[in-house]
Formats: C-alpha cells, sequence, structure tokens
C-alpha cells in the first residue's frame, strides 16, 4: 500500500508523528512494527547494525530497547553514544530514521521490564554470553540446561549485565514512498529552544 502525501498531517512534534504513524502501522497488520534496525560505531569508527525491538516510548519522547550490556553493541555504545533507529513498514511504505544518543535505564526499570518476560527468556538472557564466539550450538544448550537447573522453582533474577538503552532523539526522518520515486521526506532536528525545526528533503 502506497499512501498519498496527503494521508497523514504533520504535527510539530516529531515524537507524536512517529506514535500516530505506529498506531496506523498496528491498526493495518504491519508484522512486528516494534522491529527497528540499530546502527552503533565500533572503536574503528565502523557503522555496525542489527535489528532490536523498541520496547517504550517513554514519557519525554525516548526510545527504550533491551540488551545485553556485554554485547558488541553495548560495547560500541559505551564508547560512543550516537546511535541510529530505523524502522521499516512495508506494507505503508513508510521509513523512519531517528539519530540520537544513548543512556542506560536505571537497574530498577531494567529489573521491572526483566519480570515480565516469559521465563524461557528470562533464562535465555543468563545463558547467552551475546556476541561471544563459541565452539558450536550445544555449548548454548548446555549453559541453558544449567541455569534452569540454578534457578528451578526460583524467579529468575535480571542478570547483572542485562538491562535497557534510552535513546534520546537529535534528529528525525519521515519518509513516505510515492509514485514515480517522488517520495516524501521531512526531517526534524531540534531547535535548541525545545521544539523542533521541521524541512522538506528531496527524496
Ligand atoms: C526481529 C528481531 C528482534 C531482535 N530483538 C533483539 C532485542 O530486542 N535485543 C537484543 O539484544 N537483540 C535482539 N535481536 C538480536 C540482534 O539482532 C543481534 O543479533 C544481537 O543483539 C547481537 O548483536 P551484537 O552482537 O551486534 O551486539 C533481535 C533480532 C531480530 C531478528
Amino acid at each position: 500500500m502506497e499512501l498519498s502525501k496527503d494521508f497523514f498531517e504533520f504535527k510539530n512534534d516529531p515524537v507524536m508523528n512517529f506514535k500516530d504513524l505506529f498506531a496506523f502501522a498496528e491498526r493495518v497488520g504491519v508484522p512486528d512494527p516494534i522491529a527497528m534496525n540499530l546502527t552503533t560505531v565500533t572503536a574503528d569508527n565502523k557503522p555496525s547494525s542489527r535489528i532490536v525491538l523498541l520496547k517504550e516510548v517513554d514519557k519525554d519522547g525516548n526510545f527504550v530497547f533491551y540488551t545485553n550490556y556485554n554485547s558488541s553493541k553495548s560495547q560500541n555504545m559505551s564508547n560512543n553514544p550516537n546511535v541510529e533507529l530505523l524502522f521499516f513498514w512495508q506494507q505503508i511504505y513508510v521509513q523512519i530514521k531517528i539519530s540520537g544518543t544513548v543512556t542506560k535505564t536505571s537497574r530498577k526499570v531494567s529489573e521491572a521490564y526483566f519480570k515480565t518476560r516469559p521465563r524461557i527468556s528470562q533464562l535465555g538472557a543468563w545463558a547467552s554470553y551475546q556476541s561471544e564466539l563459541i565452539e558450536n550450538y550445544e555449548v548454548l544448550e548446555d549453559r541453558f540446561k544449567k541455569v534452569e537447573e540454578k534457578f528451578k522453582d526460583q524467579e529468575v533474577p535480571c542478570p547483572p549485565h542485562w538491562g535497557g538503552y534510552i535513546v534520546y532523539p537529535e534528529a528525525f526522518e519521515f519518509w513516505f514512498g510515492m509514485e514515480g520515486r517522488l517520495h516524501y521526506r521531512y526531517i526534524y532536528e531540534r531547535s535548541g529552544d525545545g521544539g523542533w525545526l521541521r524541512k522538506m528533503k528531496s527524496p
């Protein structure tokens, strides 16, 4: 489905635009609209990308996801807090790019979110030393069995190396795919007075 450029009324606040477009994507059944590409910067200044899941847009308009704090992405982010998030909702032909900087969620917030996860994912968070090289898949299965045994009949605590990141957005780009490649691109940058500047870019 391609949208008419007039289908959406852009507001001055890009976070509101994101939320409205997200609600629309959910309504029309875009699969996994919370899946987003996260690009970090490596220590030798190379980009590094992977998909993570958006868990919350908080009351201040920040974007929250969860991961392993020892992973490659987390090492990248402790060296360099600049990141980019990228959504593509194919069914409505919308791309949204968010550039920003990250900080960690508080331990309390990470623990509260960890509690809501399915037990199998909680055990997985202990079993997987995310981003480390392993000999083979059995290594992972063995670790999983061990943690299953360790936490048998008890609540699985949030691992110390697991938690969230909060992306503070500095710029947004909204892209609507249009016929004849006359795509519609709006960018938003922080204006310095708490508001946003909106500009249009050629596709
Ligand atoms: C649909 C999808 C959702 C994912 N969600 C997450 C997530 O929320 N957090 C996470 O750490 N990894 C998630 N992953 C796995 C990451 O893409 C990645 O493989 C992993 O985090 C290791 O990345 P790194 O070695 O670059 O740190 C997801 C992968 C896919 C395909």
